[in-house]
């Protein structure tokens, strides 16, 4: 069962794990945008590549590109995300890219069937009530 946005949104409680989903529900996207409770800024890209699950901001470092909609390619075992807006690529278990540029990872664990990302906010599928957003 995946989290509900009424759960603690809004609140800023410290790093924890957070309950996304079944993994099962999850694997059939290439990647999903999970919201933060901080708001559009801190939204997670959630993506399902061979089996595995990486997550990363979604909001490219570059300029802030939808990285949920980029290409992923595999390359000398290394996965990377293309973004969209102007492809630079990032690797999606360092975040590091052939820019200069780092995006920001997420510890993602599977536990009985679900998946948990480790975040400071609250996250969700579901899109937060906007009048509950903190402003970064
Ligand atoms: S916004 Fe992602 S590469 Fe420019």
């Amino acid at each position: 069962m995946a989290s509900s946005p009424g759960e603690g949104e809004g609140t800023v409680v410290g790093v924890a794990w957070r309950h996304i989903g079944a993994a099962s529900e999850l694997s059939g996207k290439k990647c999903r945008l999970v919201y933060s409770s901080l708001g559009r800024q801190s939204d997670v890209c959630l993506f399902s590549v061979k089996g595995e699950f990486f997550a990363m901001d979604a909001r490219c470092a570059h300029s802030g590109g939808p990285l949920c909609e980029g290409d992923i390619e595999e390359a000398d075992g290394i996965l990377r995300v293309f973004c969209p807006w102007h492809d630079y690529d990032f690797d999606l278990r360092t975040g590091k890219s052939g820019t200069s540029l780092k995006q920001q990872v997420h510890e993602v664990k599977l536990e009985d069937g679900d998946v948990y990302v480790k975040h400071a906010s609250c996250l969700s599928l579901q899109p937060f009530p906007s009048e509950v957003k903190i402003s970064l």
